[in-house]
């Protein structure tokens, strides 16, 4: 009997993280970070950083749980609200309002499903599974599954009640599914299978479904599988933010019904912990030309789009397509997102004023996926029943797959992609295909009878004779490891942090890869990982390390340990790394105790600072003290980055890609910003032919999980790991065009109608010089012919009436002879394309660029825009194709050693980090700029005054003893070719004077005719800088025509 209940999504909360790691708290503290996070009752309030006045966007859920503060933590580590009154909630109140549910519907019968989604960090593993003694929903949900089974077996009345539970473990990375629980399949090839089931819907093949007992066995389970996760992820170097796991409890309860018939009730209990939210979007920002080549954001794009779609249908937008199929993940949860299923959103927040866009983008989602409607039903039949309809179902495959051996025509088969059209023409690898799929499903329906009529104990029995000697083995472990010294390791995820322990027991502990022979002691797999790697020794308790050749990669505390340095004594907490990124703490109990003894505090090591120790020892700066919240801000991208950029070169070296990784920190300047934080971007270097590119933070992080993509592929032996040129992430096109540096130019003098004449350095990304601009600016009457030699006295005189210039780029000089060609792109005021001159060859291209533009009339805005502004020029540079020939025939590494032979890498990052361009530099261009303008302005007021003083000359020697008004008010108001009425030598001096017209002084220099004339024409002031950049607004009508490029 199937029972219809209408259910929703009935539960959609948020749970607010706090930061427990040390590190990361104080860092959080440190920067300040605001809250633009409030929750009142079930209402949660965000504001927009940059407008925190404003009211906010208000969302409701079903409950809001506020734990970012108000907490202490109890001497077992639990944390627990700090005073009566506080809002923080515990593990154990969340456990309350939703696993709870979550157990009585399981016990009814009704699959669940809990998902939780957010940013990495935000608090989904917290939730989800939990910390230390801090256990989250699942783990409690299992504790109370099994409290309630042994008080229902210790009811009389309950006897002939049979209970059965049994756990799955998976993960989706990449669109591949791993058996969490069965390490052998993570070397199947693309994962493993997932299939369709006529009335079952998806599921995984070969999956393992292990029975558990107890709660116990149930942890021990999760434990086990996140140990397998965590030695994948560091064997693959992938990361773990980005894939999905799903731990699935099946229960099911056997008992008879009044008329004594068996019944079988059952529910699945699916807990989903996905992937990180954040790189969904802002990998989708990239221009990269292979940013579609990763699937790696696949799942968590498609759920987007399953619940936009599932939402709009609950809402009655008519037919809407469900896209469960684009994904694994939204396949495999097909039934939790919108079939039979209660279904419990988490939506984890961090409350922090820098994660505004993350977290709405959390809230919305969340909003969006809380109108969706499931149908949970109650999963009862009678036992016979079930076995019934799967012998019948098996009966049905086996005929087929006669029929399909026997050469017959395909029957419509059981597994076959619905909606496909296949209509009876397969291509024999289809057939082949068919027939597996068939043959799997035999087998399945065959396992699940036997499950059915053995008795639960049995397979129990089974299971607990496999897992005997694992389960003795591991309580051998945790007793070892209160005493013999081991390596345990870190991850940039806590949740896999500390599940990998390597002991060092007395003698020789061999580190090196599967190759070793005789095998290593402690096999690591991955990068940099050489055969023989280090040797730990220890003796006598004392524990010495040393890498195995010169090539073996390690560091200690941060610091590159090499075969001259010899044994290196190891103390309890010193931080080892081995290869690129196998990171471990060394855990010595004695020297502990000794340590302790002493009073010496023993601080908990965290993957923070174990990175922030190696990015201080490659030369950055990651001191605390009085770092402002940008520059704190950076230190952490620093963090964040350079491993990925440690990994990123390792992984050239090791598949030979004749390429390098540097960290290149960008200023705002230098992005053509006014101001905001320094970025972190990535300089990828050709080692055959010299061409660098710049890319930027998300283009390199999308590249590198191809990179890590197609790393795989080669370790798994693929023959075509390699890829072609244009698919490949290594690679980049010598004609990609690269950005050489910009000019700012400030267009005061353009508001003052005085022409601009300036010889500009071109500074790249952190400031340095490279090559110098020509830009001039000329204000023009509109059919382009020069204007009368006047100015304004004020920039507001403009408003309201026509102007048109004409800016020119006329070349640049002494660019790098790196760049074959280049080219100038910039756009003026509102303009939405840039424009770009010639690409012209040579390092002192001449662009011969001349454009004119014309505003009509001039706007309040378009002052402004001048008066405050720069324009930004930017200088673009292909770069020479030919590899140097002397490098033909050598390989990454050989290369590589040649360039760091002429580099101090700790000099390189602690000037690159020094260097950047900042605000002061930008405030000084703008001044010298500034004094050019008035340079100029002071010399037509001369040049007025000299003609005065002409004219006066003249009436003099004329005898003369008045000047006509006109005449002054020529020379005054610029109009020089004005006829004069009272002399006529005037005339003759000013076309003399025309002729010899002062060429302006290149920049930077200061002296030259400075004198003020007195006649109070203020010069530009450096107030309006500060105020508001021109908005865009409707009716600011500007035109730019005629445009001339040469
Ligand atoms: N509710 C909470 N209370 C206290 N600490 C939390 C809470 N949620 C998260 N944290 C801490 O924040 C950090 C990141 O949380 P985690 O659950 O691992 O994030 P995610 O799985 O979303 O990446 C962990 O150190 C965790 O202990
Ligand atoms: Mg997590």
């Amino acid at each position: 009997m199937y029972l219809l209940v209408d259910d929703m999504w009935d539960r959609i909360f948020e749970n607010l993280k706090t930061n427990l790691n040390h590190s990361h708290n104080d860092r959080e503290k440190a920067r300040n970070a605001t809250l633009i996070i409030n929750m009142v009752g079930n209402t949660t309030t965000i504001k927009d950083p940059a407008n925190l006045a404003e009211e906010g966007r208000k969302f409701t859920f079903d409950f809001s749980y506020w734990s970012h503060d108000g907490f202490r933590e109890r001497d077992d580590g639990y944390l627990e609200k700090n005073s009566a009154g506080s809002n923080y909630a515990d593990q154990t109140i969340v456990f309350e309002d939703l696993g709870r549910g979550v157990l009585a519907n399981a016990w009814k019968g009704y699959n669940c499903s809990l998902f939780a989604y957010g940013q990495t960090g935000s608090g989904k593993s917290y939730s989800m599974v939990g910390y230390g003694n801090n256990k989250g929903i699942v783990p409690i949900t299992c504790e109370q599954l099994f409290v309630g089974i042994d008080e229902k077996k210790r009811n009389p009345d309950a006897k002939d009640v049979e209970f059965q539970v049994s756990v799955s473990m998976l993960e989706i990375y990449n669109e591949q599914v791993r058996d969490l629980l069965n390490p052998k399949t993570a070397s199947i090839k693309g994962g493993l299978k997932v299939r369709q089931h006529p009335s079952k819907g998806f599921y995984v093949e070969q999956l393992v479904t292990a029975p558990v007992s107890s709660y116990d066995d149930i942890d021990r389970k999760i434990n086990e599988g996140t140990r397998n996760r965590t030695v994948a992820a560091t064997n693959m170097n992938a990361t773990s933010s980005r894939a999905h796991t799903i731990v699935a409890i099946n229960f099911s309860q056997k008992a008879p019904n009044e008329a004594g018939q068996s019944m079988t009730k059952s529910s699945v209990i699916n807990l989903v912990d996905l992937a990180g939210s954040e790189r969904a979007e802002s990998t989708g920002a990239t221009g990269d030309r292979l940013k579609e080549g990763s699937a790696i954001n696949q799942s968590l794009s498609t759920l987007g789009n399953v619940i936009k779609a599932l939402a709009d249908a609950s809402s009655g937008k008519g037919k809407v397509m469900v896209p469960f199929r684009d994904s694994v993940l939204t396949k495999l949860l097909k039934n939790a997102l919108g079939g039979n299923s209660k279904t419990i959103m988490i939506a984890a927040l961090s409350p922090a004023d820098i994660n505004f866009d993350e977290t709405l983008s959390t809230l919305r989602f969340a909003d969006r996926a809380k109108a969706i409607k499931t149908k949970a039903i109650v999963n009862e039949s009678p036992t016979d029943k079930l076995i019934r309809e799967l012998k019948e179902e098996n009966q049905k495959l086996m005929d087929m797959l006669k029929a399909a051996q026997g050469g017959g025509v395909m029957p419509q088969p059981m597994a076959v992609e619905e909606g496909e059209d296949n209509k009876g023409k397969f291509t024999e690898e289809e057939v082949e295909e068919m027939k597996r799929s068939m043959e799997e499903q035999l087998k399945r329906n065959q396992e699940e009878m036997e499950t059915m009529k053995m008795t639960w104990e049995q397979r129990l029995q089974e299971e607990a004779a496999q897992n005997q000697e694992k389960l003795q083995a591991e309580r051998r472990k945790q007793e070892e490891r209160k005493v013999i010294p081991h390596f345990w390791n870190l991850n940039e995820d806590p949740s896999l942090t500390g599940m990998v322990v390597h002991f060092v027991r007395e003698g020789n502990t061999r580190v090196g890869n599967k190759k070793a022979s005789p095998p290593a002691d402690v096999v690591l797999i991955g990068l940099s990982i050489q055969a023989e790697h280090a040797l730990v020794r220890n003796d006598n308790n004392v524990v010495y390390l040393k890498p195995a050749s010169a090539d073996a990669k390690v560091l200690v505390n941060g610091k590159p340990l090499t075969t001259e340095d010899g044994e290196e004594e190891l103390h309890h907490n010193d931080r080892v790394m081995f290869g690129s990124n196998h990171l471990y703490v060394f855990h010595h109990p004695q020297d502990l105790a000794k340590q302790e003894k002493a009073g010496k505090k023993v601080e908990r090591v965290t993957y923070e600072s174990a990175q922030e120790e190696i990015a201080q020892n490659t030369g950055f700066d990651m001191d605390k003290e009085g770092k402002s919240k940008n520059e704190m801000l950076l230190q952490e991208d620093l963090i964040a980055m350079m491993p990925m950029v440690n990994e990123a070169n390792a992984m050239s070296e090791e598949l030979d890609k004749k390429c390098r990784f540097e960290i290149a920190l960008v200023s705002p300047q230098a992005r053509g910003l006014k101001e905001g934080r320094t970025e972190v971007s990535v300089k990828m270097k050709n080692l055959e032919n010299g061409n660098d590119f710049m890319w930027d933070r998300n283009k390199f992080i999308n590249r590198k999980y191809l990179m890590q993509e197609m790393y795989q592929n080669y370790v798994e032996g693929d023959p075509n790991w390699d890829v072609e040129k244009d698919k490949d992430p290594f690679w980049e096109p010598s004609d990609s065009e690269v950005l050489v540096g910009s000019v700012h130019v400030y267009l005061q003098s353009l508001a003052y109608l005085i022409e601009l004449d300036e010889n500009l350095a071109i500074t790249d990304y952190r400031g340095a010089e490279n090559g110098h601009l020509a830009v001039m600016i000329e204000p023009c009457a509109q059919d382009g012919s020069l204007l009368e030699d006047d100015f304004v006295e004020e920039p507001e005189d403009l408003i309201g009436k026509p102007m048109h210039f004409q800016l020119k780029v006329p070349h640049a000089r002494g660019l790098s002879n790196k760049y074959v060609q280049s080219c100038v792109k910039y756009k003026f005021y509102l303009d939405e394309k840039s424009t770009s001159t010639n690409w012209i060859a040579g390092i002192n291209p001449d662009f011969k660029h001349s454009k004119q533009f014309s505003y009509s009339p001039v706007t309040k805005q378009f002052v402004e825009y001048l008066n405050t502004q720069p324009l930004i020029l930017e200088v673009w540079g292909k770069q020479t194709s030919a590899a140097d020939k002397q490098r033909a025939n050598m390989s990454t590494k050989q290369m590589v050693a040649m360039e760091k032979g002429g580099l101090n890498l700790n000099e390189q990052n602690r000037m690159a980090q020094k260097r950047v361009t900042t605000q002061d530099d930008e405030e000084k261009q703008k001044l010298t700029q500034e004094v050019s303008l008035m340079k100029k302005m002071n010399e037509k007021m001369d040049k007025k005054l000299m003609m005065i003083q002409k004219l006066v000359d003249e009436a003099k020697t004329a005898g003369s003893s008045t000047l006509q008004v006109e005449d002054v008010d020529a020379i005054l108001s610029g109009n020089f070719s004005r006829k004069f009425k009272g002399t006529s030598g005037i005339v003759k001096e000013i076309k003399k004077y025309e002729k010899k017209k002062p060429t302006p002084a290149p920049l930077p220099s200061t002296n030259g005719p400075a004198a003020s004339n007195g006649r109070g024409s203020a010069p530009p002031s450096n107030q309006a800088a500060k105020s508001a950049p021109p908005s865009n607004q409707a009716g600011d009508v500007n035109k730019s025509t005629a445009c001339t490029v040469q």
